[in-house]
């Protein structure tokens, strides 16, 4: 592979390939479940709190070492660090975040296969006339067959795959032009209709009116992980990325663009699906099926709704489909990086995230019951231990190595905002991100 990597072919499109990569499950299926499981109001709090503070600053970080290196990430890490006078093992934080992104494209993919069925299953029309009690029996019938699980898990993947084999700078780029805005406008519409539903103002005053009690290490804890995974921010896939971004971009810009799109997809899911849930008298804390049940019960009750539903799961799955590919990045340009053709680096990335993804398909019926660590099984340890331990793990390396370690020269050149606004970020980076990343990390595991 030569040394000039492809480049996106405008600033716009660097933004829409950062967001393709941040919007995605995290936001319309991760965010409402984890924030029912932690409190509601608190965790958003938090959250957003985090992502301000740590999310943005660490996200231009890790771009920032994309750029400055244009390679691999494995590969820009322990060239900068060389260059820098800094030990070559700080190269071993590429490879953490391979690993990293492996764990969540083993689950992510399985879940984004939900959708591929649920997306089918609207436009046949199956949830037309459903009661709700119907539709969240459906989906535990459907979770506890390994066969369907495992095929939709399988298309998913060869979808994703297909398009980081061919490359993914021309591929992404249309997809999310288009995409982003029409994904937008429907959670828009949903959250209308949400505001004529009964449980409106329940679900604005759990969202929205944060009860201090609820704060607790653990609350804190998951709140850390969501603003980091959400972001797509400590398994340096945006490193990956950032390596393809057109040298004369600001990067803060960009990085905060980002961030407000992504809250805000999170924030119209979050009220669309807890409306549905006090409106018919769910529980919040339902865990992972959450989204599955309450959005066919919304759209069931709306004129046209089969048509809405068929939208809202495609839109859904092209979203997580750029996520997808972008969490796949890392491994392929990792691998690339050792010499390896970007053909075979895909397909071997895509067999043993396929494979291991297996044990997460299984695990809500042959394995429910195999629970390697801490009582969880491999589903329930895939979607935790990575996104709130090993994200901001890395994102606190990450962190380090460009706020420490990196020259100032090369860092701030990278940075593309100026001596004043670079020292800003780095004062930010130094006192700010990193002491709490720290600290919640250890009060968190303790
Ligand atoms: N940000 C993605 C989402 O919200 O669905 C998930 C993700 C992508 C996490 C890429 C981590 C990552 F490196
Ligand atoms: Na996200």
């Amino acid at each position: 592979m030569s040394k000039t990597l492809e480049r996106w072919g405008s600033k716009r499109a660097f933004i829409l390939a950062v967001t393709g990569a941040a919007v995605g499950l995290g936001n319309i299926w991760r965010f409402p479940y984890v924030a029912g499981e932690n409190g509601g109001a608190a965790f958003l709090l938090i959250y957003v709190a985090f992502v301000i503070l740590l999310g943005i600053p660490v996200m231009m970080a890790e771009i920032l070492i994309g750029r400055a290196g244009r390679r691999g990430p494995m590969q820009a890490l322990g060239a900068l660090a060389a260059e820098a006078g800094a030990s070559r093992h700080w190269r071993w934080l590429g490879l953490f975040g391979a690993f990293t992104v492996f764990c969540i494209l083993s689950f992510y993919s399985v879940v984004s296969g939900w959708s591929i069925e649920f997306l089918v299953a609207s436009i046949n029309g199956n949830f037309r006339g459903a009661s709700a009690a119907e539709i969240g029996a459906g989906f535990d019938a459907f979770l506890a067959n390994p066969g369907l699980l495992i095929f939709n898990h399988t298309l998913f993947l060869l979808m994703t795959m297909v398009v980081v084999a061919a490359g993914v700078a021309k591929g992404l780029e249309r997809l999310n032009n288009l995409l982003m805005p029409l994904l937008y406008g429907l959670l828009l519409l949903l959250a209308a209709y949400a505001a004529t539903t009964s449980g409106f103002g329940t679900a604005l005053s759990w969202l929205f009116l944060p009860s201090l009690e609820a704060l607790t290490p653990s609350v804190v804890l998951h709140a850390m992980g969501h603003a980091f995974f959400t972001l797509a921010v400590g398994a340096c896939a945006l490193m990956a990325y950032g390596a393809y971004m057109p040298d004369e971009q600001s990067l803060p810009r960009a990085a905060v663009a980002v961030a407000v799109l992504d809250i805000s997809v999170a924030l119209l899911a979050g009220i669309a699906i807890f409306s549905v849930v006090f409106s018919q008298g769910m529980d919040p804390a339902d865990g992972p099926g959450l989204m599955f049940v309450t959005l066919p019960i919304a759209f069931s009750e709306l004129p046209w709704g089969s048509l809405w539903l068929s939208v809202f799961f495609l839109l859904l799955l092209l979203a997580t489909w750029t996520s997808a590919i972008n969490l796949a990045e890392p491994m392929v340009a990792t691998l690339q990086g050792f010499g390896w053709r970007r053909s075979v680096s895909t397909a071997v990335v895509a067999l043993s995230v396929w494979s291991i993804g297996l044990l997460s398909a299984l695990s809500f019926s042959t394995l429910a019951d195999f629970r390697p660590l801490l009582g969880r099984n491999v589903f329930e340890l895939v979607s935790s231990i990575p996104p709130d331990i090993f994200l901001p793990l890395g994102g606190l390396l990450i962190a380090i190595f460009a706020a420490w370690v990196l020259p100032r020269s090369a860092a701030a050149a990278a940075l593309g905002v100026g001596e004043r606004g670079y020292l800003c970020w780095r004062n930010v980076v130094r006192w700010v991100s990193i002491p709490l990343t720290l600290m919640v990390l250890l009060s968190g595991l303790l």
